[in-house]
């Protein structure tokens, strides 16, 4: 991991390179070490990327099947490589020694690749693909997978010719970075191989995009915490995996196995460890994701979290300081602002209540947020000073 070559980790319950346990089970395959670093201005330092896998590889980060007792999870670990001989024997003498090392190979498919950055006929790439697939394989590498790079824009029955040929020369999965549909139903050996997303963010529906391709049929998600890549990046690991967990009716009843209270402290490591930032009303890890500052909002979550919360912050290992997320601020009203003032002890109601209210909106129209040190300063003027 912490040599030139670039990782990622993939993970499941059992470990057959090219089945799933069940059809439900979707394997989820983070990619943060690899495509997230491609972020421009993202670099981390060989230890931050260790400390990183290990996060996301912990033993408590994969549990096995809802229902069944969780089990010491060993994570796939997988080097990219070009389709070429060179970059093959790196990315093996990089994981090879794993205990589930797997080889993850690319090329592009689509003709602008083809004729503009390859120079390439077609023919001449479906050989390449075939020839190094079969060459990962040869190393001993018994999970091999292979990409058509920029398949969203490459001809349809090229792209089932190809995939027909990596399958016969050895892959053991199949990352399609688009949808999926057709392919399922039109590349013959595609029962025998698992099929892969891979989807950047350019138009933001990389997460739209991942689960429509689960609800294709693929079962490996490919994902980086926080959404990070090339780009505008990739479809991000907490939005897929809170999509699946939360509309599992609505997506047939798929499942990922992760431990989501684990997904906090991954997006805070690889922030502070990339030193990308997530923006505040980034979904699910954003700092806002869970605060309620209109008075309308905070009524109803002091009345009931299932008011404007779907997911619970406990889900994903968030501790908040108050336990309704509530931010005081110019939209605030009278409910929340007695509920924070009872937190500090302070019960207050009528006339009392009205003078402190009133003084608070004063603070609040000329302050973006009233911290607990501003309604401090409130009660120690308005109670305490007559
Ligand atoms: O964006 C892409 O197409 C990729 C593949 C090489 C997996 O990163």
């Amino acid at each position: 991991l912490a040599g030139h070559i670039k990782c990622s980790l993939g993970s499941r319950p059992e470990y057959i390179p090219n089945r799933i346990p069940d059809q439900n089970y979707v394997r989820i395959f983070d990619t943060t070490l690899r495509d997230g670093e491609q972020s421009p201005g993202a670099t981390m330092t060989s230890a931050e990327k260790l400390a990183v896998a290990r996060q996301l590889s912990s033993s408590e980060l994969t549990l096995s099947r809802p229902g069944s007792l969780p089990h010491r999870h060993i994570p796939v670990i997988c080097g990219l490589s070009r389709c070429n001989k060179k970059d093959i024997d790196a990315a093996w003498e990089a994981v090879k020694h794993a205990q589930k090392p797997r080889i993850h190979t690319f090329i592009a498919t689509s003709d602008v690749h083809l004729q503009f950055k390859l120079r390439k006929t077609r023919e001449e790439v479906v050989n390449l693909a075939r020839e190094m697939v079969a060459y990962a394989r040869s190393l001993g590498c018994q999970d091999v997978e292979f990409s058509p790079e920029d398949a969203g824009r490459s001809d349809r029955v090229f792209l089932y010719h190809i995939l027909e040929e990596v399958i016969k020369a050895g892959a053991t999965t199949l990352n399609i970075p688009d949808t999926v549909g057709d392919i399922k139903a039109n590349t013959p050996g595609i029962e025998n191989v698992i099929i892969s997303t891979h989807c950047q963010n350019d138009l933001g529906l990389a997460t739209a995009n991942t689960l429509a391709g689960a609800q294709g049929g693929a079962r490996q998600l490919e994902v980086t915490v926080n959404g990070i890549g090339e780009r505008a990046g990739n479809a991000s690991l907490e939005e897929v995996v809170m999509a699946i967990k939360m509309r599992r009716e609505l997506l047939g009843g798929l499942y990922t196995g992760i431990n989501t209270k684990h997904i906090v402290m991954s997006s805070k490591m690889v922030q502070e460890h990339s030193g990308l930032h997530v923006q505040p009303h980034k979904a699910i890890v954003g700092a806002n994701a869970f605060a309620h500052e209109s008075g309308i909002h905070q009524d109803g979550m002091l009345k009931f979290k299932g008011t404007y919360e779907i997911i619970s912050p406990e889900d994903i290992g968030l501790t908040r300081s108050n336990e309704s997320g509530i931010v005081l601020g110019k939209l605030s009203g009278r409910h929340a602002l007695r509920s924070r003032l009872l937190e500090f002890g302070y019960d207050i109601n009528g006339k009392e209540l009205d003078d402190v209210f009133k003084r608070f909106k004063e603070v609040a129209e000329k302050k973006k947020h009233v911290s607990d040190d501003d309604i401090e300063a409130l009660i120690n003027d308005e109670i305490f000073q007559p």
